[in-house]
């Protein structure tokens, strides 16, 4: 099989490490794919949003499946084109991908289908969400409605906040279009847990549980980003917990798609909130999580190609997914900068002494080939995931690998997984 993985970050440099793995592909294609990337693939100079670019790349190269990593290339409606052109993909149509690329339509639907999530309202006019404000409780959460690559949340502490937030969005317009609507949400106190699932639009399954590490600093401080590390099978998430996530939220929500006319065909992702016990959705994603997909794909031993045809093929309730009984650590390492403008350019050292290393794999994120060595290119550099029969072993090869490399301003978080040995 000829395989096209479409996308250039650490989620889709996990992906093609794991499709690579099958038996099934002959010909391994990234587009535009990264220096890491570039070790297993051959990577092809077309970028993720050039729909029309890679359905022509598919066609001339007879490309057997493609699978598209990032939510952009979705909700362009990527999978419609590839697919009137006959041409198998795995991830979900335009409409379906409206689960992420607009909160209000994602809240819409919990609501309409009983669904438990946060309260809220969304607003398209300025007054209206202000005079909200005055009626609510602090603190409280603003929503850019649309995609703002994980920063269109605004965990607002005070009334003041939240009305800057609710002003830089609707005024301001900080996020563009993305924030013509905005959710206003209340805020859950609780514990973070992702769980994500492939499903075919009738049968789900879910991946091992991960809970991701959003803050940028240790300890759960300073602002928020696209992630700084991940760990699985999340301790805190015992089997029933799954189980409960899969018959009470996931599947009414592939469900609820399916009876709206635009079924969920892909990864679906629900980023929940678990307050007291009871489980709450945040958010729904139309894909893999990154950093999250760096934890789960490696501890995955059933044949990521099989999983991925049937899902696009509809039929996924023939097909068991198995899992390594073991533990995984990603620990991001970032650029100077990150979340804000991150530097680029810094050369990186230490490659090299990661590589063929057991239980320890390096993905590439934001890095870039130069003559003279690899460089920093974007805000999240680095995924380095250890694995290990426990999370204390796994977490030792993570900051191990981690040790190993250097560039200049380069910073992490020391506590990835810290949680997970604490409820063991
Ligand atoms: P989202 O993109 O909607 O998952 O939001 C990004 C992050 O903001 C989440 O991972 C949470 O840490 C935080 N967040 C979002 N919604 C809420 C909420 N209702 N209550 C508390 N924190 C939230
Ligand atoms: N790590 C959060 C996300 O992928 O949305």
């Amino acid at each position: 099989m000829k395989v096209l993985v479409v996308g250039g970050g650490g989620r889709e440099h996990a992906l093609a490490w794991k499709v690579a793995q099958s038996p099934r592909v002959t010909k391994l294609y990234c587009a535009p794919g990264n220096p890491g990337i570039a070790r297993i693939a051959e990577c092809v100079p077309l970028a993720a949003d050039d729909l029309a670019g890679l359905r022509d790349f598919a066609r001339s190269q007879r490309i057997d499946l493609t699978v598209i990593g990032p939510e952009a290339p979705l909700a362009a409606g990527i999978v419609d084109e590839f697919r009137k052109n006959k041409l198998l993909i795995f991830g979900p149509h335009k409409a379906a991908a409206r689960i992420e690329a607009s909160k209000a339509f994602s809240k819409d639907l919990m609501v309409r289908l009983g669904i438990p999530t946060a309260g809220a309202q969304t607003f398209t006019a300025v007054g209206p969400a202000l005079n909200y404000l005055e009626q609510r409780d602090m603190p409280i959460v603003v929503k850019a409605d649309g995609l703002a690559q994980g920063k269109g949340v605004i965990v607002a502490g005070t009334r003041a906040e939240a009305r800057d937030a609710v002003r830089a969005m609707l005024e301001r317009k900080a996020f563009g279009e993305a924030g013509s609507q905005v959710v206003v949400e209340e805020f859950l106190d609780g514990e973070e847990l992702t769980v994500m699932a492939f499903t075919d639009g009738k049968t789900v399954v879910p991946l091992l549980p991960v809970q991701d590490h959003k803050r940028a600093g240790d300890g759960d401080t300073g602002p928020n980003t696209g992630g700084m590390g991940a760990y699985a099978p999340a301790p805190i998430a015992t089997r029933d917990l799954v189980d409960r996530v899969r018959r009470t939220i996931l599947e009414p929500i592939v469900e609820g798609l399916s009876r709206l006319g635009s079924p969920f065909h892909g990864a679906l992702y629900a980023g929940l909130m678990i307050v007291r016990g009871e489980v709450k959705v945040l958010e729904f994603n139309a894909r893999l999580g990154d950093p999250e997909a760096q934890v789960v794909l490696p501890l995955l031993k059933t044949d990521l190609v099989e999983i991925l045809t049937a899902v696009a093929e509809h039929r996924l309730d023939r097909l068991t997914v198995d899992w390594h009984d073991r533990a995984a650590v990603c620990v991001v390492l970032a650029a100077p900068g990150y979340p804000g403008s991150p530097t680029k350019g810094l050369p990186i050292h230490g490659l090299a002494e990661t590589e063929g290393q057991a239980d320890l794999l390096i993905f590439h994120a934001g890095t870039a080939s130069t003559p003279g060595g690899v460089v920093t290119t974007g805000g999240r550099v680095l995924g380095v995931t250890g694995l290990g029969d426990t999370f204390t072993a796994a977490r030792e090869r993570a900051y191990e690998g981690v040790r190993r490399i250097r560039f200049d301003g380069m910073h992490y978080r020391s506590d990835i997984g810290a949680r997970a040995l604490s409820k063991r």
